[in-house]
């Protein structure tokens, strides 16, 4: 799937061609619309709008997914809060301009230091995840005399059916308190002194097709909340965690925001708590693409190689979890050539439609497109048919999610460039790293 469209042979993204940007930045390079970001944020809170839980609901984006202050600052101008992860991730959130009274702490292993930072600054609510945790908090809450707020992240155990690496619902996951124990830990934490029991979580998992799994574990959070009333335990939101899933591939069916929430908000309309939703890659996902070039074509008696200059470091989710992105060519056509006649909507699937007609003489073969990193795992494509020649221009899709945000400097690369298009313009959001910078930190023996 992908935000990109066919203007006169070349590829763009909102009003500014991929051939410009990578002239401008240099490749390889994130490139993300903020149409397709807001658009992406608004088609779930128009959901919430049209089951009539808006007024209750707060939409905190999972910044995992994608850190870039950028993009976090664009979610805070629509109003959005955040789930965090880590110390590093709050003051990302703050210094985007994000309300400390919007971020939910999530993760199971938080330090005494990074609670110490999130209760200073007034955060809405620590996803507690063991009971070890909860004690933890309570101490350093205490330390620091005053209260913090908490949900406890139940383990549903229910089958999000999607691949086990991002799969977190099972009773075999590391995260969140098992279902049965999960009462207790909550009676537990209502006598602690500096904790304040607000909320129930759950994640059950992420990239997920199918609503169904994420609506049976509302139903067993649901059940709980209902039986922590009877003890005199009033919980005052309910948070689904994210999880929803997004096309990869043309072939498959991903549920829109309305599909994909209906089936739990039926259940929660019904009810008066307070909803907070986590999602991550649905709302960058799409939003994202990166730009990469052809350095070396390599015929093999077996297999075609495409040596491209974006690699595992850049993007790990094919080498981690064997994941597709489509991947498509970017014509080269000079900059300003033609007017555009389409109209500028994000998420418009026009790319191998886009590459064949752009240059009919080349007939297409078949390629792995791989990085230059030294590891066999370096693929980002298998078995593409594409008609390529040396310094082509490529934009592999949807990799707005779990893309820069999983970079590393593996065979000291620097991390590539990430830019915002607006519209006709175009914003440098993190420079290309220099080289020198990711040595600075190393001292030589004395
Ligand atoms: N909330 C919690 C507690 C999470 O652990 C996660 C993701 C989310 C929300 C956001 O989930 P999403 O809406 O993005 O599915 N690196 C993997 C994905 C790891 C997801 C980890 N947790 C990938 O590239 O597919």
């Amino acid at each position: 799937m992908t935000l990109a469209f066919e203007r006169n042979g070349s590829l763009c993204v909102e009003g500014v061609s991929l051939a410009d940007i990578a002239a401008r930045f240099g490749t390889p390079c994130y490139v993300y619309s903020r149409a397709a970001l807001t658009a992406a944020f608004l088609a779930y809170t128009d959901t919430l709008r049209a089951h009539g839980v808006i007024d209750r609901s707060m939409v905190c984006y999972a910044i995992k997914a994608n850190s870039n202050l950028a993009v976090l600052n664009v979610f805070a101008r629509l109003g959005a809060g955040f789930d965090i992860v880590s110390g590093g991730e709050l003051a990302r959130v703050l210094a985007a301009g994000g309300s400390p009274d919007k971020i939910v702490f999530s993760g199971v292993g938080k330090k005494p230091a990074e609670m110490a930072e999130a209760l200073k600054v007034g955060i809405h609510c620590f996803n507690i995840e063991s009971a070890s945790e909860l004690a933890t908090l309570n101490e350093v809450a205490e330390s620091l005399g005053c209260i913090a707020r908490i949900s406890l992240r139940v383990n549903p155990d229910v089958d999000a059916k999607t691949h086990p690496y991002i799969s977190t619902g099972l009773k075999s996951n590391k995260f969140g308190v098992a279902y049965t124990e999960a009462h207790a830990i909550y009676r537990h934490a209502a006598s602690l002194r500096n904790i304040k029991v607000v909320g129930i979580d759950c994640h059950i998992g992420s990239q997920l097709l199918d609503p169904a799994p994420a609506a049976e574990a509302v139903d067993k959070l649901l059940s709980l909340v209902d039986a922590l009333a009877t003890d005199g335990i009033v919980i005052e939101h309910i948070d689904v965690g994210g999880g929803m899933g997004i096309t990869y591939r043309s072939d498959e069916a991903a549920p829109s925001a309305a599909e994909y929430l209906a089936p739990m908000l039926v259940k929660l309309a019904r009810r008066t708590e307070k909803l907070i939703f986590e999602p991550g890659r649905s709302l960058v996902g799409n939003a994202g693409l990166l730009l990469t070039r052809v350095d070396v074509l390599k015929p093999g008696e077996v297999k075609n190689f495409a040596i491209v200059d974006a690699a595992m470091n850049d993007l790990m989710r094919p080498a981690m979890y064997e994941a597709w992105h489509e991947i498509v060519k970017v014509g080269n056509s000079p900059a300003g050539a033609g007017v555009e006649s389409r109209p500028r909507t994000a998420g418009t699937l026009h790319g191998r439609e886009a590459v064949l007609r752009e240059n009919p003489a080349l007939p297409p073969s078949i390629y792995e497109i791989v990085g230059p990193v030294c590891e066999s795992g370096d693929w980002l494509g298998h078995d593409r048919s594409l008609a390529l020649s040396e310094g082509d221009l490529l934009a592999i899709l949807s990799t707005g999610a779990y893309g820069m945000a999983m970079a590393s400097n593996y065979n000291t690369r620097p991390r590539a460039a990430e830019v915002m298009v607006d519209g006709n313009d175009v914003h440098l959001i993190r420079q290309r790293e220099a080289v020198a910078q990711l040595f600075a930190l190393e001292s030589l023996l004395p």
